[in-house]
């Protein structure tokens, strides 16, 4: 896939996360205050929060709402664990509009990839970033690859395959983000060697796909970075 801009109704934005004004905090509401104080270290916190309040300006920046006036809904659904308030499948209502914005959001090292659907159609949006070629993602190939996927890997130069891995990878984060089940998904059913996600599911997904690979300048991200977004569009009406 040749990096591509962002989907038709894909609003994408890059921020580093330690030039976010931490002073903004007031903006987020209970449960993500809440969300906040469960991380273990001052560093941490600060990254969520920073993340969190980069995804409220840019939504308000979309919407022209306020980012203190939105209502975060998350929902995790392979979690029944009430105890960690506000995580899993990110959504904001808006006072601006009837139903709850798509959104999706990616941290990685200082820099985080923050997106936003207005169009109502779209039934699911995900996006994901990753630092450098296969940082971390020793054994990933043997576990959360599909035979095409490492077909695909097998046919390209030894000193490529780092970097293809981590295009792969990013593609299916996004994708399994836009499902909505994250990793809790088996990854290796999930094939992204193509520009069209193959989901090995029965019955399969209704719906279209669009998957992006990111170019990091169009985004704003640094070079060394890799990212993707992936949308699942809800079938249209029969036509009459
Ligand atoms: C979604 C997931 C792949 C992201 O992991 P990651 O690469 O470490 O982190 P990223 O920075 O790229 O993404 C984090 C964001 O993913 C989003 N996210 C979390 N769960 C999600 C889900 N089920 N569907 C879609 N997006 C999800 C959130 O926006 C989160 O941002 P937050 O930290 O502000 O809440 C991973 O957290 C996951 O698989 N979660 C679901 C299964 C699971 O382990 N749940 C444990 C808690 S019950």
């Amino acid at each position: 896939m040749t990096p591509a801009a962002a989907p038709q109704g894909l609003s994408l934005a890059a921020v580093r996360l330690s030039g976010v004004d931490l002073g903004l905090e007031h903006v987020l509401d209970d449960d993500e205050v809440a969300r906040a104080g469960m991380f273990r270290s001052q560093a941490l916190r600060d990254r969520f929060v920073a993340g969190r309040i980069a995804l409220r300006l840019h939504i308000g920046a979309l919407t022209g709402d306020s980012p203190g006036s939105l209502q975060a809904l998350y929902s995790c659904p392979s979690c029944l664990n009430r105890d960690i308030p506000g995580h899993g499948i990110p959504g904001y209502r808006v006072p601006s509009r009837t139903s709850p914005l798509r959104v999706s959001l990616s941290r990685s090292e200082d820099w985080c990839l923050v997106a936003a659907c207005l169009d109502d159609g779209v039934a699911g949006v995900g996006v994901d970033l990753e630092a450098e070629s296969s940082a971390g993602l020793d054994g990933v190939q043997s576990v959360a690859m599909t035979e095409n996927e490492r077909e695909k890997l097998r046919h390209v130069a030894p000193a490529l395959r780092p970097a293809l891995m981590t295009r792969l990878w990013v593609r299916k984060e996004a994708v399994l983000k836009a499902l909505g089940t994250g990793l809790a998904r088996d990854p290796a059913r999930v094939d992204v060697a193509g520009p069209i996600p193959r989901l090995f599911d029965e019955p399969p997904l209704q719906g279209r796909w669009q998957l992006e690979d990111l170019d990091p300048s169009t985004v704003g991200l640094p070079d060394e970075f890799t990212a993707a977004c992936a949308i699942r569009i809800l079938p249209g009406p029969e036509p009459k």
